[in-house]
């Protein structure tokens, strides 16, 4: 007792000097966002700006009335996956509110209303719903504070980007807004009512210490304070009221009220964030003089709770006289969504009820936020001067920070960690081995030292990146109990000693190369050491070079994949793909191009990045020299990155890059010559008549090339999207196998983001009508090209044409889709097939087509499922041919399809299959 007295007594006159000489307010902060400097407005708050934030950008916005310069500006974030946090300063166990304030003043000049949410910490806020450029949204809370900062959050863009116009903090002091429910719930603000109000206007600052608003009855708002009874009028006074109770409302609040003259009072109103439990209190103070004789005596009427009508409240008795304040109500009620309400009289009071202020206030219930929150904001500031490092709120909620992943636990838990190159120096944060549930953790890339720490904490750790750091020491043996480990890369650092016995023996992919003091055990080193899960030819591990694909090696491309014995089934597409260096692309002298060319003597084709040239190599070699329109690619170096990373893909069903060449300003690609031509000219071009392909042929042709995109969108890291599908970029071999051509030439996606917005570029009547209205490209526009090709296969028709489609349509993807939707199938099939096709495989694929033009790219099927069709369809068409021939009736060939079994698919399975380098992957001997 004496301590505390003995600190109040130092602090007060320090307390004192900061009020007197800080302008701004002590306890608040007034972030006026997006603006400029600070500046103070006319009730006396200092507002500042929020420019110390690294994220988000500012806009201005026009505002009908200049006196709320605080809401001239904005601050807006992306619209995407992440959160966008301030991060404030309170003081622990002390009650705070804290305002957030949203006006669009449509600063996007889109008009598009935006909707996102707000959070507190890991607590879901509130869900900011825009519904008019002009009006401020406001949303309040009321917490105890727990920890010396607070963040405050957007995330969640469901339309629009997320903004904010100001974020206010007001401090308490005392025992304002206790409740016993406090370390575990917030006070969400619904209303906050003065009665009796002479105006409009709210009362906050100065009237109010604490700066709530304390908003007028007189408020014309939907549903807000309707249904008043007759005979309520508003009273006043100017004589100070004594402001007792908890809550201390201002006086000015205090000082009106509204009496109901014919013995009620009655209000109805929404509460939002209601139905739920509240905190519900009102104010009284009696501010008329009553004679001696007379009395004002009423009872709350709440529908459906009985109960709470008995207790009589008498004004001057309870609050022990007139002009001071009396302050009853609920710490936990349960409130609808419309509240109506009545004070009615008892029938012995002469006065009818009168009323001040009100204030509800909803329970919200924190979020405690991840189990690893406390360990990774000890962990965050290590690096506090990192961008990664300033995200803010909790690692996980409501979402989580960009370079981590959660489960989704109720209190979620990290299960993976990216930090690859992040320029992090010093040690492995211990803090990482106390993540109990991480599975992945990628540290690789950065400057790391020291010792590789104790991992047996992290029971479930799966994935160990820790490769080209400076780590020292030696590889700890405490790694071998971990009883999940399957990959383990160390590679290029400083690592000492023997790797342990009990690694080397593990069913695990280990790579320890680079780490010129570490050997294995038996002593000379061996330093790439790849076990392969060996359970008779079950699971299967790919390791092969660096690369973002997966790749067939160079000088055994010219093998089918039947006759390798070590081809192997693609367990997993996705796989990220460690050490040795970079393959570089082939490069081609301009002499050698222009003796295959003959000097670019015969052009066998253009398209929209150049003209391409038939060549033959000295060796016999036949190769189609693509030269790319000049500007195609600005720099050499960006061109090498193109073609380095063009050089990694490899499919059967992808034309083959062979290599580049760039001399004298002119950059050529090189790929493998298809003796076939395109399927365009197939379809369409003058020799269809005699080499007319038939529909199976055709199904294949499609099979080819949907697996060719198939492995661009899943197995490609990142995903590669084509953005220029059309008949004239499906090349055809000699045996009639389709392969697809000019893939990669345009950026490549971006991982872990489901769109890229770039310059659309694409042929008309194969564009996705989405992609080209708001610029997102997903693998979804790939699907509408292939849907348009699939329409060109059955009908034969282009998918542009000024006459084939009848009138006001040019358009192959209208008009089948008159002719399918209306049933009429027939309409629309190409007559040179005559006939020779089963319906039912020519409607699965009609109906295949249809979904993939869907108008929204989230309503079309993935390529995968579109390539299952298709094959379906093939397996249809084989049943129907033996069918046929067995001289079988049509009702038997109909019924073909409906007793597919999954099973049959493996026919076609052998596709699947992959070959690789066996000196890149051997399995180590044990
Ligand atoms: C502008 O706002 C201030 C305070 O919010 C108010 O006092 C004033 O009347 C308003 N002016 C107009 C023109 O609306
Ligand atoms: C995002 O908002 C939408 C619509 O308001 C909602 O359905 C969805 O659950 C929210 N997502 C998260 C992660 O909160
Ligand atoms: C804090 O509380 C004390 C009484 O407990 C009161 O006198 C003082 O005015 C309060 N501070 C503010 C800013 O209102
Ligand atoms: C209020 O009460 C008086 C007398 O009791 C009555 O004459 C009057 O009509 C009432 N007013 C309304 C609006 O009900
Ligand atoms: C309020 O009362 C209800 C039961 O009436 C209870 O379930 C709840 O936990 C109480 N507290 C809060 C903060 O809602």
């Amino acid at each position: 007792m004496e301590k505390r007295l003995l600190l109040l007594l130092l602090l007060f006159p320090l307390l004192l000097l900061l009020d007197s000489c800080s302008a701004q307010v002590q306890g608040f902060v007034s972030l006026n966002c997006g603006g400029n400097g600070k500046f103070m407005d006319e009730l006396g708050l200092l507002w500042i700006s929020d420019d110390f934030l690294t994220y988000g950008e500012t806009a201005s916005i026009s505002v009908l009335n200049e006196s709320r310069k605080q809401y001239m500006t904005l601050r807006h974030f992306p619209a995407d996956s992440r959160k966008y946090c301030y991060k404030l300063n309170v003081i622990s166990r002390t009650r705070y509110l804290v305002r957030a304030t949203f006006l669009y003043g449509n600063f996007d000049n889109n008009n598009v209303y935006p909707k996102f949410d707000i959070s507190l910490g890991a607590t879901h806020w509130s869900t900011i719903v825009i519904s008019d450029a002009n009006t401020i949204e406001k949303v309040e809370l009321i917490f105890l504070a727990t920890s010396p900062t607070i963040s405050v959050c957007l995330s969640n863009a469901t339309t629009g980007q997320p903004f904010i116009s100001t974020l206010e903090l007001r401090q308490f002091n005392g025992s304002i807004y206790y409740t016993p429910f406090e370390e575990s719930f917030y006070l969400s603000v619904s209303a906050r009512i003065n009665f009796g109000a002479d105006s409009e206007a709210s009362v906050r600052y100065p009237d109010d210490p604490f700066d709530r608003i304390w908003e007028s009855d007189s408020v014309k708002k939907a549903n807000y304070l309707v249904d008043v009874a007759a005979g309520t009028e508003r009273v006043s006074t100017d004589k100070p009221i004594e402001i007792g109770g908890n809550e201390r409302p201002p006086q000015k609040v205090m000082q009106t009220a509204v009496v109901g003259t014919n013995g009620s009072l009655t209000y109805r109103l929404n509460l939002d964030g209601f139905p739920g439990n509240g905190w519900a209190f009102t104010y009284f103070a009696e501010i008329e003089d009553l004679a001696p004789v007379e009395s004002r005596k009423f009872r709350l009427v709440l529908p459906g709770q009985p109960d709470l009508s008995k207790a009589i409240v008498n004004i001057q008795e309870n609050a022990q006289g007139k002009y001071r304040v009396y302050e009853p109500g609920y710490q936990n009620l349960t409130l609808p969504f419309v509240l109506s309400f009545r004070f009615g009289k008892t029938s012995d009071s002469s006065r009818g009820p009168l009323l001040n202020a009100m204030e509800v206030n909803r329970y919200l219930e924190k979020n405690d936020g991840s189990l690893d929150g406390a360990v990774m904001a000890n962990m965050v500031k290590l690096y506090s001067s990192e961008g990664w490092a300033q995200e803010g709120g909790d690692p996980c909620l409501p979402v989580p920070w960009s370079w981590v992943e959660c489960n989704s636990d109720g209190k979620p838990r990290i299960v993976s960690v990216h930090l690859s190159s992040k320029h992090l120096t010093g040690n492995i944060p211990s803090d990482l081995t106390k993540l109990g549930s991480l599975v992945e953790l990628w540290l690789d890339g950065n400057s790391l030292t020291g010792p590789i720490p104790d991992f047996t904490g992290c029971e479930d750790l799966k994935i160990i990146h820790l490769e080209n750091n400076r780590l020292t020491g030696e590889l700890p043996s405490s790694l071998v109990n971990l009883p999940n480990l399957k990959e383990l890369y160390v590679q290029n650092n400083m690592l000492s000693g023997r790797v342990p016995a009990g690694l080397l023996s593990k069913n695990l992919v280990l790579n320890y190369a680079g780490n010129i003091n570490l050997h294995e055990g038996g002593g000379r080193g061996r330093h790439l050491s790849i076990i392969i899960g060996s359970s008779v030819g079950a699971a299967v591990l790919l390791i092969a070079t660096i690369l973002s694909c997966l790749i067939l090696r160079k000088g055994k491309k010219q093998h089918e994949p039947e006759q390798f014995h070590h081809s192997l089934p693609i367990q997993s597409q996705r796989m990220a793909l460690s050490n040795a260096p970079a393959e570089a692309a082939h490069c081609f002298t301009l002499t050698e191009i222009e003796d295959a060319t003959n000097n670019f003597e015969k052009k066998i084709g253009s398209g929209g990045f150049g003209v391409v040239y038939y060549g033959k190599m000295k060796d016999g070699k036949e190769i189609a020299v693509k030269v790319l329109i000049s500007n195609s690619f600005q720099g050499k170096r960006e061109f090498t990155n193109e073609v380095t990373l063009l050089s990694r893909i490899h499919h059967r069903n992808l034309v083959q890059f062979l290599g580049y060449c760039q001399e004298d300003g002119r950059s050529m690609l090189v790929y493998e010559f298809m003796h076939n031509g395109t399927l365009k000219e197939r379809l369409y071009g003058p020799s269809t008549q005699e080499h007319g392909i038939n529909w199976i042929k055709r199904l294949e042709i499609a099979e080819d090339a949907a697996k060719g995109i198939e492995y661009l969108h899943t197995g490609c890291v990142p995903a590669i999207i084509h953005r220029d599908l059309k008949t004239s970029n499906i090349l055809l071999d000699q045996h009639m196998r389709a392969k697809v051509s000019d893939f990669g030439l345009s950026k490549l996606a971006v991982d872990g983001v489901s769109h890229v917005s770039s310059i659309v570029r694409g042929t008309v009547g194969y564009l996705d009508p989405e992609y080209y209205i708001s610029q997102q490209l997903t693998d979804k526009s790939d699907v509408y090209s292939f849907g348009v090709i699939l329409l060109e296969l059955m009908s034969g028709q282009e998918a542009i044409s000024n006459e084939s489609f009848g009138v006001n349509c040019r358009n192959i993807v209208q008009w089948a889709k008159l002719h399918i939707e209306s049933g009429n199938i027939q309409g629309i099939i190409d007559p040179s097939l005559c006939n020779e096709y089963d319906i039912q495989s020519m409607w699965k694929i009609a109906e295949k087509a249809l979904n993939c033009v869907q108008p929204h790219g989230h309503m079309r099927p993935s390529i995968s499922e579109v390539l299952k069709e298709i094959q379906d369809a093939i397996l249809i068409e084989k049943e129907g041919i033996i069918v046929r021939e067995g001289n079988s009736d049509d009702m038997s060939r109909n019924s073909a399809n409906s007793s597919l079994n999954p099973g049959s698919l493996d026919l076609v399975a052998t596709d699947n299959y992959l070959s690789f380098d066996e000196s890149i992957a051997r399995p180590a001997a044990r």
